[in-house]
């Protein structure tokens, strides 16, 4: 990083009546760290409770106790939160924006008033097929109403929701279902996206016969395409729906009940279930997206996630809801028909807040703002980035050509498993700098520690790794089924602290910079890859002998898939081949996990206890092995060389 000072971007004229101010935020940080219960104590009463709590925080980071509990004596029910409770003031108020892949076809408004008589339907389809409060469904839909109905109507019947995203693989599909133990899958019949089709049904068909006869379908029949039918085991959603009576009382849960279970990767193993919680994590999800987003009533507010990350949880369904807001979902992709669909999109609806991750942002960027130029941008107020660090020119072209200079850019940094935002600009508070998360939400009390020796790096400015001093309401409570899993990812090396994974900066003003990943995952457009994960694809297939996977840096991506193969003996590398095991592992994770670059390795560069030196891998699949540090502790020196001389990223 350079030494030169960053411009400071001062807060844009509009945001004086912003929610949150400069002084208010100082105000309110403040206390929410000296007194967090107190502060939370107050927020919890955001939503509605069905018995109020007594308590606020309970929580404890010591390794081998770790427990997190928040409003543990309250309940309520998320969905009546996100329904129920709106109808009064908001029947005929539109909640979702529906707008479809295909861009001629009609965009649907759905009321509050009609999202509660779907959710209502639905739940109690639900509860007539057995489903009960704790039992587990998963999801596994496009971008589509239906898809947040059914975390709705899990939600109203206590029943935990997981969803796969519609881009995994039958086998992540199916691994997903038998780790969490679910009764039901919900999908559809197929899944238009840049007007190609994905077969949902057809790989849930594959992903089910490996799960057992006891897992039910769901099914949407949303294009209408022919699909396969098992009449033992597949329903048709809609036609259940469409007889469902439209009253299904809510179930009083307990605030610490669990609301879903997300899987994400790690450095390690198989995906983790990141559980959350209904209390907390709905209270820091509305809280955020009403302060980060300076959400105010009549806003149209746009995050372009997918459902299938934690991103479109928070931000398109349950934070909006919460609050009351209207959200658009849209079923597409920013490219087709062309380039200018986003913007397109901006204008039709009029959306104020629009919220997208950095990889998007570049590949919009390299078609040219010819795209954007055409569009009428001015309903916009706010512009978000979120999932990788956004790089400056990036940013700069965010704010030129999106933003027109006029619209604050909120750049945030969180996680699956912190449910919600952690460090962000708030628009009326806090002046941005490109490429910066800023400062941390309420309630938030991050650290720099050395990496070394765990010690607290103090003063300005600081860099090392990030780690979070204390319980925020959003939070994970527990990985599924594995509690010490939890304990030990997040609370083992760096003691009393929660460990992000992340390496931050903190500048002059207290700014952080997130630097990225100090562990063995990979962000690969704004999409949380395990290298190990596609290690283990990639030796499941029986001409691999050993495969090593880092990450690079990649222009459009962030990073992208950088895989050392060593095959077995007497297998020759061939383009064949090398297409063969491409496909392999899309096939056995998902197109995002697909390597980019596939390097043949006669030899991995290893200690002489065997242990892979990643340092090195990394740094040739950098194109910067110039610098490679002290080889002499390998067993064979002279692969580097070898790896060196046919390395595969000469940019
Ligand atoms: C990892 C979490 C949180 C929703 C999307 C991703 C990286 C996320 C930022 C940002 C720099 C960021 C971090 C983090 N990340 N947002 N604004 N600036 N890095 O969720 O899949 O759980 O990934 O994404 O490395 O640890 P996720």
């Amino acid at each position: 990083m350079s030494s030169e000072p960053i411009e400071k971007h001062p807060i844009p004229d509009g945001f004086a009546n912003a929610h949150i101010t400069p002084e208010s935020y100082r105000r309110l940080y403040d206390e929410s760290i000296s007194d967090p219960d107190g502060f939370w104590g107050r927020e919890g009463k955001r939503l509605d409770w069905i018995t109020p709590y007594t308590k606020v925080k309970n929580t404890d980071f010591t390794f081998g106790d770790v427990s997190i509990k928040w409003f543990e004596d309250g309940e309520l029910n998320v969905a009546a939160n996100c329904v129920d409770r709106h109808l009064a003031t908001r029947a005929d108020q539109t909640a979702i924006i529906f707008e479809p892949d295909d861009p001629k076809a009609e965009a649907q408004h759905i009321t509050y008033a009609q999202l509660s008589e779907n959710v209502n339907r639905l739940a109690n389809v639900l509860k007539d097929l057995g489903v009960k409060k704790g039992d587990r469904v998963v999801i596994y839909l496009p971008m589509i109403p239906e898809a947040a109905y059914a975390m709705l109507a899990c939600a109203r019947l206590g029943a935990i929701h997981s969803i796969v995203f519609a881009g995994f693989s039958p086998d992540a599909l199916a691994s997903r279902v038998i780790d969490c133990g679910a009764k039901l899958v919900i999908t559809a019949d197929t899944a238009p996206r840049g007007g190609r089709r994905t077969g949902l049904k057809s790989n849930a068909d594959i992903a089910l016969a490996q799960t057992g006869p006891e897992v039910k379908c769901l099914v949407v029949r949303h294009t209408g395409d022919d699909v396969a039918w098992n009449d033992d085991r597949d329903i048709d959603m809609k036609a259940l729906m469409a007889k469902a009576s439209t009253d299904c009382p809510p179930e009083p849960m307990n605030a610490e009940d669990t609301l879903f279970i997300l899987y994400t990767s790690g450095s390690t193993g198989k995906p983790k279930g990141v559980v959350h919680t209904t209390g907390g994590y709905l209270v820091f999800a509305a809280i955020t997206h009403q302060y980060v987003f300076d959400y105010h009533d009549g806003d149209v507010f746009w995050c372009t996630a997918d459902v299938g990350w934690v991103t479109g949880h928070s931000y398109i369904i349950y934070g909006p809801l919460a609050n009351g807001a209207t959200t658009l979902m849209f079923e597409g992709v920013p490219t087709w028909p062309d380039a200018g669909r986003f913007w397109d999109v901006c204008d039709k609806h009029k959306v104020t807040q629009f919220y997208t991750a950095p990889t998007a942002i570049r590949a919009l960027m390299g078609k040219g703002p010819e795209f954007v130029d055409g569009h009428d941008l001015s309903s916009l107020r706010l512009l978000g980035s979120v999932g990788e660090p956004i790089n400056p020119e990036a940013w700069n072209w965010y704010n030129e050509h999106v933003g027109k200079g006029r619209c604050p850019i909120v750049d945030t940094w969180w996680q699956t498993e912190t449910g919600g935002h952690l460090i962000t600009p708030l628009p009326g508070a806090i002046e941005t700098k490109a490429g910066s998360a800023t400062l941390p939400f309420f309630g938030v009390k991050p650290e720099v520690l050395e990496p070394e020796t765990a010690k607290v790096v103090a003063g300005n400015p600081a860099e090392g790794v990030l780690c979070i001093a204390d319980s925020w309401p959003g939070q994970m409570r527990t990985v599924w089924g594995d509690h010490q899993r939890f304990m030990e990812t997040y609370f083992q090396q760096y003691p009393g602290y929660y460990f992000t994974g992340d390496g931050c900066r903190r500048d002059e003003d207290g700014y952080y910079w997130i630097t990225g990943r100090v562990d063995d995952v990979i962000n690969v457009s704004g999409h949380r890859m395990g290298t190990a994960e596609v290690e283990s694809a990639l030796v499941a297939h029986d001409k691999v002998a050993e495969a090593a996977v880092v990450g690079y840096p990649h222009s459009l991506k962030g990073q992208g898939i950088y895989a050392y193969v060593t095959l077995m003996n007497g297998i020759e590398p061939t383009e064949e081949l090398r297409s063969e095991l491409e496909k392999w592992v899309r096939n056995e994770i998902g197109p995002i996990a697909k390597p980019d670059l596939i390097q043949w390795a006669p030899g991995m560069p290893k200690t002489r206890s065997g242990k892979i030196m990643r340092r090195i891998l990394r740094k040739i699949a950098e194109n910067d092995y110039g610098s490679l540090g002290d080889i002499s502790t390998l067993a064979e020196p002279e692969v580097v060389d070898d790896l060196i001389a046919n390395r595969m990223n000469r940019g």
